[in-house]
This record gives structure tokens, C-alpha cells and sequence, in this order.
């Protein structure tokens, strides 16, 4: 139920605390990323930390709807293998994990879109990003500084049973 309990209250977090995220609680939510299904269990994914604050400024400077990540106490730019087949949903089923279970931590977390990204290029070249890789998500990560409400769709609106 603890689980179910986190996926409901989850937001997307784009305010935090100064609070720092420990190295082995980041390790962890690593861990819980490269857990995650994918195609034929290919796992072609890798994750880069970033915790430096210009690091961090770098980022939110190029991700064009990320301009909080300069705020974050870290964040996770998630990368896959591009000739996998599937590269995308898995990634995105890695970044999904990941967003869950630094939630558990009590970590608030904001998806960043990076797929497909004019900043893909500026990012892979300042973090030294072999060129087999491309780039999935960016996660930016910190104990919450905020509890935002958003609206969403109710169940009888999306839920169809047996057919549309
Ligand atoms: C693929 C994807 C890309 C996203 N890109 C951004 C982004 O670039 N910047 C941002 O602030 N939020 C981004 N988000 C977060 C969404 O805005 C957010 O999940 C949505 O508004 C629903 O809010 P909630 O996460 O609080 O439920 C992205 C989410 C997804 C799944």
C-alpha cells in the first residue's frame, strides 16, 4: 500500500530545501532505475550524477524548460544506446522508476524533457557522453520545497473495461 501511497501523492517537484541528497541514497535511486523493465532485457541504459552547482547551472542553463535544475541538490541525465531498438520506452520506464522511488525517499522530482532536445549536443560535450548514447530524460532531484496541486483527469474519463 506504501507504494500505491507515493504514486498518489507524487508531483512534480520544481522547488527545493539547500538539504543535500546523501551519496547513497542517489545510488540507490540509480539502482532502482537500472531495475527497471526493458525490451528483451537489454538494459541500454547509463545515468549520469551531477551534484556540482555549476554543473547544475550548466544544465538548467541549456534545458529550455529547466531553468530549476540550478536550484536542484542534484539531478539524473538518463542516456540509452540509440541502436536499441526500444531506447525510448526504456528509458523512460528507467526515469519513471527512478522519479518513484526518490519520492519513497521523501526526494521531490521534476521530469526534464531531454529527448530529441536542440541542448542534447552541449550536454553530451561538456560530460564527455560517448556518441552511441542519446540522451532519454533529465531528473532534477531535492527535498521538497514546495507542494504543488495539480489537477488531474478522473478515472471514469480514461478507464474503459473490456472495450472502448
Ligand atoms: C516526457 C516528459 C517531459 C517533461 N518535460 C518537462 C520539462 O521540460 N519541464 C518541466 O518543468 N516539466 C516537465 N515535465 C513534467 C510535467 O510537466 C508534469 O509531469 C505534468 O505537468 C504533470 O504534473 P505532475 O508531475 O505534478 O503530476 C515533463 C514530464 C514528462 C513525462
Amino acid at each position: 500500500m506504501e507504494t500505491i501511497n507515493i504514486l498518489k501523492k507524487r508531483r512534480s517537484i520544481r522547488k527545493y530545501s539547500n538539504k543535500p541528497i546523501s551519496k547513497g541514497i542517489l545510488k540507490d535511486i540509480v539502482d532502482c532505475g537500472r531495475l527497471a523493465p526493458s525490451d528483451n532485457n537489454s538494459q541500454p541504459w547509463h545515468f549520469l550524477v551531477i551534484t556540482e552547482k555549476e554543473e547544475l547551472k550548466f544544465i538548467s542553463n541549456k534545458a529550455t524548460y529547466g531553468e530549476f535544475i540550478k536550484e536542484a541538490a542534484a539531478c539524473v541525465i538518463v542516456f540509452c544506446e540509440k541502436n536499441n531498438r526500444h531506447h525510448l520506452e526504456d528509458g523512460a520506464a528507467a526515469t519513471e522508476n527512478m522519479i518513484i522511488a526518490a519520492s519513497s525517499y521523501g526526494i521531490g522530482t521534476c521530469w526534464v524533457a531531454g529527448y530529441n532536445r536542440i541542448y542534447e549536443e552541449d550536454l553530451k560535450e561538456q560530460f564527455k557522453v560517448p556518441r552511441n548514447l542519446k540522451m532519454i530524460s533529465i531528473i532534477s532531484m531535492g527535498y521538497p520545497g514546495e507542494e504543488p496541486y495539480k489537477q488531474k483527469k478522473p478515472l471514469k474519463e480514461v478507464l474503459y473495461w473490456e472495450t472502448f
